[in-house]
């Protein structure tokens, strides 16, 4: 069977932008800058997005668009009798770990809009939002059932197929979503005491970079909001004919993807000060800061159910991308139909689901690494280490095993000024920083 491909350079773009944009930029930024200290973090993540994020997003689609296969067949194929197929083993893991927990809380915003549409958020209930979250979340198998709805939903957009499932999906809802923010953004300047959250977002205060946790922080934020390391834009690569252009397309991406970010962190932080609420809050953060917002704004109840609508298609648009990577491998090795395939891999994710939801109730002193709840640590585990992990390891194969010419052809960069600034940071600039912020972590520098 010839492998499926995507139906226009746009179709390819969308889907890209859409695997990127999601969850990430909204909810996991707000947290990840909340806990460590706000502007610096934001600083050191934007650097990393450009020097170290965009560079390698060009070099991971070229990787799938040259080999035309998945994240195991694609290294095999490429570096034949080398252990870089193993890479691809990371991505998978990395998909089953990231895809369990973000569903998870894709079907707490799931919960969200429901509330909206029956319009028991339109107020404060008794509990108070902060409160009314936290039984949500705490209770033992509701949050399950949004889940498991939610997984569904994936697993449904990735079994119709490539084209028609993903590209469809994302045309409409990713400029919705940019608007509303965009709108939120001004009214959340105009809460009593905004200034202090801009103050927090966009004032560094750098004794926060004496922490080496900021570093790998940052760094794990740029991988997962780029959907970087994992083999989904990869694979995503394989589904393009060889005559797309991608070095524009890439920036694009990235440009998309931190502008989504950035947007939300004006919207979070001025409503987390002017309300209240601590921006070290973890995972709950936005979850309690927005429907204060919706609450105080003029036809609140009306954007709040436009709102978690667009962020439940922007979540799903990355999903199906998550479970595209494990779909796409096991259909290969196994013969399975895409059916069969995505079917078994969204399970066996959501029964790891299971695991995390628990996390927030009866399993809420289960804390495998450090002080991490189950969420945390499965996030930790895949974003910080296992993404920063397949990103180097493809840095590595286009800069160090590829030929320069060879590199520079699978990117389109063969007669661009900016070729050979791209394949300095592939080959040393990327790699070099990536493992000076290991070596750091585990206190070598
Ligand atoms: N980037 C997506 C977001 O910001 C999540 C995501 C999709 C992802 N595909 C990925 C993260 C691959 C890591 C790897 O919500």
């Amino acid at each position: 069977m010839a492998r499926e491909k995507w139906g226009t350079k746009l179709g390819f773009m969308l889907a890209a932008m859409g695997s990127a944009v999601g969850l990430g930029n909204i909810w996991r930024f707000s947290f990840v800058a909340g806990n460590n200290g706000g502007g610096a973090f934001l600083i050191l993540y934007l650097l990393f997005v450009l020097i170290i994020g965009v560079p390698l997003l060009l070099t991971e689609v070229s990787i799938g668009r040259k080999a035309e296969s998945d994240v195991v067949g694609s290294f095999k194929k490429l570096a034949p009798g080398t252990p870089w197929y193993l890479t691809g083993f990371f991505g998978i893991a990395s998909a089953f770990l990231i895809l369990s927990f973000y569903a998870v809380v894709a079907g707490w915003a799931m919960f969200y809009f429901w509330n909206y549409l029956n319009g028991s958020f339109f107020a404060q209930p008794a509990a108070g939002y902060e409160g009314a979250f936290g039984q949500f979340i705490s209770h033992t198998w509701h949050p399950i059932a949004w889940t498991a709805f939610f997984m569904i939903l994936t697993i449904v957009i990735v079994l119709s197929g490539v084209k028609k499932g993903i590209e469809l999906a994302n045309k409409i809802f990713m400029p919705m979503l940019a608007l509303i923010l965009i709108v939120l953004a001004f009214f959340s300047l105009s809460l009593d005491g905004a200034s202090e959250g801009l103050k927090f977002l966009f004032t560094p205060d750098w004794t926060a970079l004496s922490n080496p946790s900021i570093y790998i922080a940052a760094l794990g934020q740029a991988f997962f909001s780029l959907s970087l390391g994992m083999g989904a834009m990869l694979t995503y690569g394989s589904y393009l004919k060889k005559e797309n252009k991608l070095p524009s397309a890439t920036l694009g991406i990235g440009l998309m993807d931190t502008f989504f970010a950035v947007i939300s962190g004006i919207v979070i932080f001025p409503a987390v000060f002017a309300f209240g609420i601590d921006p070290s809050s973890g995972p709950p953060l936005v979850f309690i800061t927005l429907p204060s917002i919706f609450e105080q704004m003029p036809l609140g109840g009306m954007v709040g159910l436009i709102f978690f609508f667009a962020l439940i298609l922007a979540s799903l648009s990355s999903s199906v991308s998550i479970l595209e990577v494990p779909t796409a491998y096991f259909m290969r090795v196994f013969g399975w139909s895409r059916f069969a395939t995505s079917t078994v891999m969204g399970s066996i994710m959501f029964v790891m689901g299971i695991a995390v939801s628990l996390g927030f109730g009866v399993w809420s002193g289960v804390t495998p690494i450090g002080e991490r709840n189950i969420l945390d640590s499965m996030d930790y585990i895949a974003s910080n280490i296992l993404l920063p992990l397949g990103g180097l390891s493809m840095a590595l194969l286009v800069g160090w095993y590829f030929k320069k010419s060879e590199a520079l052809e699978a990117t389109d960069l063969t007669s661009s000024p900016i070729g050979s600034t791209w394949f300095t940071i592939v080959k040393w600039v990327a790699p070099i920083l990536i493992i000076m912020i290991f070596l750091n972590k585990i206190g070598i520098i």
